[in-house]
């Protein structure tokens, strides 16, 4: 049976930065994947391999997008980068309760990913977005 996604993509969530949409694009189907491994139960492995995967990708994506902000001067690159730091606890608490066997919590867990996100890139991202459009 096929289950509803967690979250998605719409254009309500693009900040107008193509490699940044791209990545939140990517970062969106890794949780959707999880959310549907751990529906299914049966998928103990698979969420593990998907929960080491959603913990590494950001490692790399913030620090491009951080990277960005820095080279265009971006003055709350630091408050930003917190909350870069903040997700990336979560998705490490996530795993601890996953292996711990703990699957309310994870549910919970993911749905308060799912609320980090979608303020994070409507918020966050899209200040970003706008200064760099206002950029010449
Ligand atoms: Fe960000």
């Amino acid at each position: 049976m096929a289950t509803a996604q967690l979250l998605q993509w719409s254009e309500n969530l693009r900040i107008g930065i193509r490699e940044i949409d791209d990545q939140h694009k990517a970062l969106i189907a890794m949780i959707n994947e999880l959310h549907q491994a751990i529906v299914a139960r049966n998928a103990k492995d698979i969420a593990r391999e998907i929960l080491d995967r959603l913990a590494d990708y950001p490692l790399t994506y913030f620090r491009d997008e951080e990277g960005l902000m820095q080279r265009s001067g971006y003055s709350a690159l630091e408050s930003h980068r917190e909350q870069h730091e903040d997700l990336i606890r979560r998705i490490g608490e996530l795993r601890n309760q996953f292996d711990a066997g703990n699957s309310k919590i994870t549910f919970e867990l993911m749905f308060i990913l799912k609320q980090w996100l979608t303020r994070h890139v409507n918020e966050s991202d899209r200040r970003f977005g706008a200064y760099m459009m206002a950029t010449p």
